[in-house]
């Protein structure tokens, strides 16, 4: 395997080489637009100062989740550019992602180029030194999978992240060694609940690195006045996640409050919509009734497609879990469940929300699921930041449906 060597010192040198022309590029280029430089998201990376950035874009706010570590390395608050123009970087630093092309300058196709073939050459480089992971054989479940213990106590952030170093900016991880049979993204609508992140993705993270699969981390957080809408916030979390990344097949939707105490609760998605969360303490671990949807539930992007993702119409606590149960219905689906023994879950305490009056009412109207979901989903995101242990969208979804 010689010749796997010296082709990897090879890779190595042009990789430096690579790097110095950047840098003597970006130097030249400074020089020459120096002003022109000053908008690009290049400068925000290089030059900015974290603390400002992130206090000047959340000042409008009042929710907004304030972790005690961003890192600008990884984390770059979204350019407010119409709202949509996101950009965000992860670990290989030169990777950017823009949903809507900015102006385009001379400038900047010069660097795009030049990050482009940066980018080349760092992923090039991570994938020889991993196994190509097509060649790698697919994921088996472990055989110790069985009750685990949840870690309630209150925690931060930051001593948290020190703990998972495997896990990727953004809240992702993939096996190392094997091929993962199922691409998920969990996505947890939020607001006001700061107090459960930490718990929650202390006790996500192991729990789903031990089943391997590959996954994201999705918190969603509602942003304005009006009352909390969970289902809405599920499909902006379905939206979003599949534009930040389109591999995910399988999307589980996750209450914040819900921890899973078994891991033989394998968070992947079937040929059936499922519902995780059928045995919850606080209910003494009996299933509440048949048609419940509510807590964790997982379903592939051809059945929320169908059934035109969740409504977008419940503003306030419960019914829409509901609703989703009767679209399933009219689809044709049934909802699945794991045994009791194993769709356990611990809930975290908190203040019991005020229910929506309206939630019946809603449920009861004769309606068309085809007019109200995913196909008349309106909001705007007003900012995507990777942190080390998930993705934070804020959206706000006051607006029409
Ligand atoms: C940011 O990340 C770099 C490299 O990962 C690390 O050396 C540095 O300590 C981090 N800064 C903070 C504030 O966490
Ligand atoms: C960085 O983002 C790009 C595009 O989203 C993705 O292909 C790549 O795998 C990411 N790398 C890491 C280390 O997350
Ligand atoms: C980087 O790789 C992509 C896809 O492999 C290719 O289309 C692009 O031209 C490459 N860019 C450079 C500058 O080599
Ligand atoms: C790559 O795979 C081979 C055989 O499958 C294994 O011997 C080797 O240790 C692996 N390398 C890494 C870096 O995982
Ligand atoms: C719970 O997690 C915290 C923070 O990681 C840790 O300090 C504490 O020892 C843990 N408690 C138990 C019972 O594992
Ligand atoms: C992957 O393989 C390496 C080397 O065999 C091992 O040390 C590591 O624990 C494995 N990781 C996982 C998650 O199985
Ligand atoms: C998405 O999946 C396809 C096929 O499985 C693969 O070729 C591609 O690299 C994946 N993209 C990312 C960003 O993981």
């Amino acid at each position: 395997m010689g010749s796997t060597g010296s082709a990897g010192g090879g890779r190595a040198s042009r990789v430096l080489r690579l790097l110095l022309l950047f840098v003597l590029a970006l130097a030249a280029v400074e020089y020459l637009f120096g002003s022109i430089l000053d908008a690009s998201p290049l400068r925000t990376y290089l030059n900015s100062d974290k603390t400002q950035l992130l206090t000047s874009n959340r000042g409008a706010t009042l929710n907004v989740i304030k972790p005690p570590s961003v890192n600008t390395t990884n984390a770059v608050p979204v350019t407010k550019k119409q709202n949509m123009a996101v950009t965000h970087y992860n670990q290989t630093m030169a990777t950017k992602v823009i949903s809507e092309p900015p102006q385009v300058s001379q400038t900047s196709i010069l660097l795009t180029r030049l990050m482009e073939t940066l980018n080349n050459e760092t992923t090039d480089m991570t994938s020889s030194n991993k196994n190509d992971s097509s060649s790698l054989p697919l994921c088996e479940l472990p055989a110790d999978l069985g009750p685990i213990k949840a870690n309630k106590t209150d925690m931060d952030l930051a001593t948290i992240e020190k703990k998972f170093p495997e896990v990727q900016f953004g809240g992702r991880y993939s096996p190392p060694n094997c091929t993962a049979r199922h691409k998920v993204a969990i996505i947890v609508p939020f607001r006001d609940r700061q107090q459960h992140l930490a718990v929650f993705v202390n006790h996500m993270h192991p729990f789903l690195m031990k089943q391997q699969i590959e996954y994201g981390i999705f918190i969603v957080e509602q942003e304005g006045e009006k009352p909390f809408n969970r289902a809405k916030l599920m499909n902006v979390g379905y939206k979003e996640s599949q534009r930040l990344e389109p591999n995910f097949t399988c999307f589980i939707f996750h209450d914040i409050d819900l921890l899973p105490t078994d891991t033989r609760n394998v968070y992947s998605c079937t040929t059936q919509p499922r519902h995780l969360s059928a045995a919850v303490d606080v209910f003494r671990y009996k299933l509440p009734y048949k048609t419940l949807f509510g807590g964790v539930s997982a379903m592939t992007n051809e059945q929320l497609r169908k059934v035109n993702g969740y409504s977008n119409k419940y503003w306030g606590w419960g019914g829409e879990d509901d609703d989703m149960a009767d679209r399933l219905k009219i689809n044709n689906y049934h909802i699945a469940r794991y045994p009791m023994s194993i769709a356990r879950y611990e809930m975290l305490t908190h203040k019991k929300q005020r229910p929506n009056p309206k939630r019946y009412q809603l449920l009861s109207q004769s309606k068309s699921f085809v007019k109200d979901g995913l196909s008349n989903l309106d909001y705007k995101v007003k900012q995507i930041i990777n942190y080390h242990l998930y993705t934070h969208i804020l959206a706000n979804i006051d607006e029409h449906s």
